[in-house]
C-alpha cells in the first residue's frame, strides 16, 4: 500500500499495523533491518531505483509510511539522522536573505539554528508570542516562513493553529509546524494546512529514549522533492537500525501517550494545590490559559508540564538533586519520567523562568510518581 492510501482506521490501529510487510504467506510480521550502502544497478540511474544507501533504504519506507498515513499525508514522511537534522532540512526552503517568523518560546536548538542562519546567511528573524495571535499575525506581512510549536517548549503554551495557519497561507506564508510534544496521535497539523511537519522522532514516537532520529513531513510534491534534495546533499540519514527501532516504539505510542496523559493531569492537579509551587503550566488544566484553544484542536493535552518552583533556582536544582525515582536529565517523551531546570542551558531565552522545570510525564505508577516528587519537594525546603 503507498503511503497516500491511507487505510480507514483509527490512529491507535495505525500506530501498531502501518508499515508492515504484505499479507502474504510466510512474510515476517514485522519489517526486516536492510544493511547496504549500495544497490545493483547499471546504467543510468533511473526513477524508483535505489542507488545508493544515502538516497534510499528500504527500512525507511515501513517507517516513513508509517508517520505519513499518523500525520495524514499523502506523500511518505522522509526520515533524518536526528530531529535537528530534520528541523535544518525545513529550514533550507527558505530563499536567500529570506524572512523567518519563530516563536520565542520553542525547542532551543530550532532558536539557536535559525539565529546561526541569521548571522551567516542574512535570514531575517522575527520572534512571536504565539499566544497571541495577533500580534503573530502582524509579524506575517513580507515574511517566507513562519515556524510553529504548539504546545510550545517548555512554557507550553498553545497557538491557535487554525488562525495562524489560515492567515499564513493567505499572506503567502509557508507554514511549518515541529508537532513532536503533541505528536500525530494529538494534532495533525497537515490536516489544518500546514505546509510541512516536523519531528524529533527521539522523542514519543521512539518513546524508549534509546534512538535519535527526526522526520518531515510534506503532502505538496514540489516542497518533498526539495527537502529530499537537501536531505540526499547533506547527508543526514538515519541509520536503517535507528529507523527500525523508532518503527518498533510506534507501535505502543498510543497507549504511551495515553498513559502519561493520565499521570500527566493527575499530576498537574496535585502540584498546582502543593505550596511549594509558584505556578503550574498545562493545557490540561482548565485554569491554564491555553485550556480552551487545546481542547478545541487537539486530541489529548499531552503529558509535558512545566512547574516553577517557589524558592527559585537553588530550590529547584536541590529538587531535582533529591528525586529518587524521576531523572534529572534533558530530552522528553520516553517511558521514564524526566525533570529538567530549562535555564540551566545558557542558550535557554531569558524570559524563561530561572526557576521552571520542565517535566515529561512518563508512563510508572501514578502514586510513587507523587511521592518521589512531593518528598523531594520537602527535602529540598
Ligand atoms: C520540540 C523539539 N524539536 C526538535 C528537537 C530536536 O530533536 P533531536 O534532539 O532529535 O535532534 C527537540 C529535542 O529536544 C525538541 O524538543
Amino acid at each position: 500500500m503507498d503511503s497516500h492510501e491511507r487505510p480507514d482506521w483509527a490512529p491507535d490501529t495505525l500506530v501498531v499495523s502501518a508499515g508492515r510487510p504484505p499479507h502474504t504467506p510466510d512474510s515476517p510480521v514485522n519489517p526486516p533491518i536492510v544493511l547496504s550502502s549500495t544497490f545493483r544497478g547499471t546504467g543510468t540511474p533511473g526513477a524508483g531505483e535505489r542507488v545508493y544507501g544515502r538516497f534510499t533504504n528500504p527500512t525507511w519506507d515501513p517507517l516513513e509510511q508509517a508517520i505519513a498515513q499518523l500525520e495524514c499525508s499523502e506523500l511518505p514522511a522522509l526520515v533524518y539522522a536526528s530531529g535537528m537534522a530534520a528541523v535544518a532540512s525545513a529550514f533550507s526552503l527558505l530563499p536567500a536573505g529570506g524572512t523567518l517568523v519563530v516563536p520565542r518560546h520553542a525547542y532551543n536548538g530550532s532558536l539557536a539554528l535559525a539565529a546561526d542562519l541569521a548571522t551567516r546567511y542574512g535570514i531575517v528573524v522575527r520572534e512571536a508570542a504565539l499566544e497571541d495571535t495577533e500580534a503573530t499575525i502582524a509579524l506575517l506581512d513580507g515574511a517566507d516562513m513562519i515556524w510553529l510549536e504548539s504546545p510550545t517548549n517548555p512554557m507550553l503554551e498553545v497557538a491557535d493553529l487554525p488562525a495562524l495557519i489560515a492567515a499564513a497561507r493567505a499572506a503567502g506564508v509557508l507554514v511549518v509546524v515541529d508537532n513532536t510534544f503533541a505528536t500525530p496521535l494529538l494534532q495533525r497539523p497537515l490536516t489544518l494546512g500546514a505546509d510541512v511537519v516536523v519531528h524529533s522522532a527521539t522523542k514519543y514516537m521512539g518513546g524508549h529514549s534509546d534512538v535519535v532520529l527526526g522526520a518531515v513531513v510534506s503532502s505538496d510534491e514540489a516542497l518533498h522533492a526539495r527537502l529530499h534534495g537537501h536531505r540526499t546533499l547533506h547527508g543526514a540519514i538515519a541509520g536503517p537500525f535507528e529507523a527500525w527501532l523508532t518503527l518498533r516504539g510506534i507501535r505502543t505510542m498510543a497507549l504511551r501517550v495515553e498513559r502519561a496523559e493520565e499521570n500527566a493531569t493527575e499530576l498537574a492537579r496535585r502540584l498546582s494545590r502543593h505550596p511549594a509551587i509558584d505556578a503550574v503550566r498545562y493545557p490540561g488544566l482548565p485554569t491554564d490559559p491555553g485550556y480552551g484553544r487545546a481542547k478545541a484542536q487537539m486530541d489529548g493535552f499531552g503529558s509535558i508540564l512545566a512547574i516553577e518552583v517557589a524558592g527559585g533556582a537553588d530550590r529547584a536544582e536541590k529538587l531535582l538533586e533529591a528525586l529518587e525515582l524521576w531523572t534529572p536529565a534533558t530530552s522528553l517523551g520516553g517511558v521514564e519520567s524526566l525533570a529538567e531546570r530549562r535555564r540551566r542551558h545558557p542558550s535557554e531565552p531569558v524570559s524563561v523562568p530561572e526557576n521552571l522545570i520542565r517535566l515529561s510525564v512518563g508512563i510508572e505508577n501514578i502514586e510513587d510518581l507523587w511521592t518521589d516528587l512531593a518528598g523531594a519537594l520537602e527535602r529540598s525546603a
